[in-house]
């Protein structure tokens, strides 16, 4: 069934998130209409959601398999007023609110976060998030916090290249799951997480991320550009940025790339 707009809308709780939903049926990406309403001004909270997307957006320039009324895509717009460098605490942030409606649908499954957000079951991934910032003389302006979650996608809908790697709360829990309850779980959760940001600062949304990290003790290899890094992973910092330690134990840390866990 379609997301029903009004029926979601009326069971929204939150102050912000939510506070405009924008509900459709195809996008090509929830993300890049995001930004479009972002620079037209819309307001913090504002969330896009689609039942299909047809060029969603994945991290690295990469695709995010969008099929229709399965799985979830959906974008909110945010309007933090914080400096440039640590726009990543709010991927992590959201990294961790996810992480929780994932465990709250799987309470049975192992749920980690994979440095910045891929959220994994038992090593599989489950939900990815892009977030695209706009700038303006330097400043954040607004940041779109895209979602792409697979909820009920079976096994064979996934692209062959992703079967073994990819997964869908359905494939691991053995049963279909209310996308509506998710979506509603899901911004709850990002409304709680956003606000201790906000109000505290990064401490408590590091520590529970780093309670979550699937790399904790494990051996990991960063892209970066063009440069590549191999060794222990050693947390994130107060930015959010990555820490890997080399074979010295020295430590250097990266702002942004894609991280694979060394299997040994
Ligand atoms: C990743 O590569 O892991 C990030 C995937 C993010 C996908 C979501 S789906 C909703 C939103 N709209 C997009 O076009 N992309 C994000």
């Amino acid at each position: 069934m379609q997301f029903d707009a009004m029926a979601l809308q009326s069971r929204l709780t939150g102050r912000r998130i939510g506070c405009r939903l924008h509900c459709e049926e195809t996008v090509d990406s929830t993300n890049r209409i995001a930004l479009e309403l972002a620079q037209a001004g819309a307001p913090e909270g504002t969330v896009v959601l689609a039942d299909r997307q047809t060029a969603g957006r994945g991290r690295m320039q990469r695709s995010w398999q969008s099929p229709p009324v399965c799985n979830l895509y959906l974008s909110i717009i945010l309007r933090p007023t914080i400096p440039q460098q640590e726009a990543s605490q709010i991927t992590l942030m959201a990294g961790l609110a996810a992480a929780e409606a994932v465990s709250e649908a799987c309470p049975e499954g192992r749920v980690g976060i994979k440095w910045p957000n891929d959220i994994l079951i038992g090593g599989r991934k489950v939900c990815g998030i892009l977030a695209e910032a706009r700038t303006d003389r330097g400043k954040i302006d607004s940041v779109v916090v895209g979602i792409g979650l697979n909820v009920n996608m079976g096994k064979a809908d996934f692209d062959p290249s992703h079967r073994e790697t990819a997964t869908s709360l359905r494939e691991e829990t053995g049963r279909n799951h209310s996308r509506e309850d998710l979506f509603l779980s899901l911004c709850g959760r990002f409304e709680g997480w956003y606000e201790i940001l906000e109000r505290n600062g990064f401490a408590a949304v590091r520590e529970g991320w780093l309670a979550r990290a699937e790399m904790t003790g494990k051996r990991i290899r960063v892209l970066f550009g063009d440069e590549m890094r191999e060794g222990m992973f050693a947390g994130i910092d107060r930015d959010g940025a990555l820490l890997i330690a080399d074979e010295q134990g020295v430590v250097s840390r990266i702002t942004a790339g894609d991280a694979t866990i060394i299997k040994e």
